[in-house]
């Protein structure tokens, strides 16, 4: 008989992913069900990478390589990097560590730096994902709400507020995931600034920041003060359509790449050879890249302005209106007096109009939904519409 060890006896299974299979069962099932759960991308990779990728497994990207990622990629990422960070110490290859997803890189990353009798912000609602690394790290998550009135950001002064002499850490993700928003430059510089006095190490997911509908997306390392205690994750997954092949990234000070390369090292090694060399082209093609980016971004805001005018057709619906990512965070009806408002509706939603959302209780915000526009525009704009008769159901 199975029974979980103690590390992973506080585990819970990840909402969004259980909502997927869900509805991939109800599916098998006949069911036409629109499938606004997933945090991907509906886009084919661009056909440069597939084309690169191919020519790199004739080519023998067929072995085991470096356990951090192959050099040219990692001097990549560094180059990018220094387009934000202007710093003397320069961003080089030594401080990229190459992983198989960003999700590997955020694992890497808690994991090597929380520990038992840490204390780690997580600005609320954030990917469920943090608060299980976090926790499977051994620390202690302390979720630091956002004000729904600002997107839910929070400020310096909220996650001062939360701080302790125990505070080890924060995980910051701009844009965001679940509410779309996007912190400002000076937002996030006065976050890094607090944290750069305190000591605190800072996590910052950017996997989002080239998914934006307005002014670009400030990156850490464009306001940091420091990047002592700084660890910027990032990877193709979403913005270059890329979630199958599995690559993310950290950067982050020498000493630090150094522990997370032995940590991958016994675990899973290298990310797939093949899968690097497609990221190698989808971060060094920058005009083939910047077409395509564009192109999908595009059509990210055509389907979230479409979405958004659907569901104002109702006034009673609060939504939020997101500047970045693909996803439209929404108060689920009954919120405030039924408990569990999101999963309520997100399982009316399923069963019975044949759409599939995540519960906000997945991102600690149990009044919500997630819903994702990353699926072809008429299927969002059909599931607006369901959304609203449920609304008022
Ligand atoms: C905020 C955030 N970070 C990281 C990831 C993981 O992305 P990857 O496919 O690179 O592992 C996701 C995926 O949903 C995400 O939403």
């Amino acid at each position: 008989m199975f029974s979980p060890s103690a590390n992973i006896a506080q585990l819970r299974e990840s909402a969004t992913i259980a909502v997927s299979q869900r509805a991939r069962a109800l599916k098998a099932a006949g069911r036409h069900i629109i499938d606004l759960g997933a945090g991907e991308p509906d886009f084919d990779t661009p056909e440069f990478i597939r084309v690169a990728a191919q020519r790199a497994i004739d080519a023998g990207a067929t072995r085991y390589t470096a356990m951090e990622g192959i050099l040219p990629l990692r001097e990549a990422i560094a180059a990018e990097a220094n387009e934000s960070w202007t710093g003397t110490d320069r961003v080089t290859a030594g401080e990229v560590v190459v992983s198989t997803g960003s999700k590997q890189s955020l694992f890497n990353s808690c994991f090597a730096l929380f520990g038992s009798g840490d204390e780690v912000l997580i600005p609320t609602p954030s990917w469920t994902s943090y608060y299980e690394m976090v926790a499977l790290s051994k620390a202690t998550v302390v979720a630091v709400m956002g004000d729904p009135a600002v997107g839910f950001k929070v400020t310096a002064a909220m996650l001062a507020a939360h701080a302790t002499a125990r505070t080890r850490g924060l995980m910051l993700n701009s844009p965001s995931n679940p509410t779309g928003s996007v912190y400002s430059a000076d937002e996030l510089r006065a976050v890094l600034t607090l944290a750069a006095e305190r000591g605190w190490w800072v996590i910052s997911d950017e996997i989002y920041r080239r998914i934006v509908y307005g002014a670009p997306a400030a990156s850490a390392f464009d306001v940091s003060p420091t990047r002592d205690n700084l660890v910027v994750v990032n990877g193709v997954a979403k913005a270059y359509a890329m979630t199958g092949w599995r690559i993310g990234w950290t950067i982050s000070p020498a000493p630090l790449a150094k522990a997370m390369t032995a940590l991958q090292s016994h675990t899973t090694s290298n990310a797939a050879a093949v899968s690097q060399h497609a990221a190698l082209a989808a971060l060094t093609m920058r005009a083939e890249a910047d077409v395509a980016i564009a192109s999908m971004v595009a059509q990210f805001a055509k389907r979230r302005d479409a979405a958004i005018a659907i569901l104002h057709q109702d006034p009673r619906i609060e939504v939020l209106r997101p500047d970045g990512a693909f996803y439209l965070y929404i108060r689920a009806p009954g919120a405030g007096t039924v408990a569990d408002a999101g999963t309520v509706f997100a399982t009316q939603l399923l069963e019975k109009a044949d759409v599939a959302v995540v519960p906000g209780s997945a991102f600690l915000t149990p009044d919500w939904v997630r819903v994702s526009y990353a699926a072809e525009q008429s299927q969002v704009e059909e599931a607006m519409r369901r959304i609203v008769t449920a609304y008022g159901a």
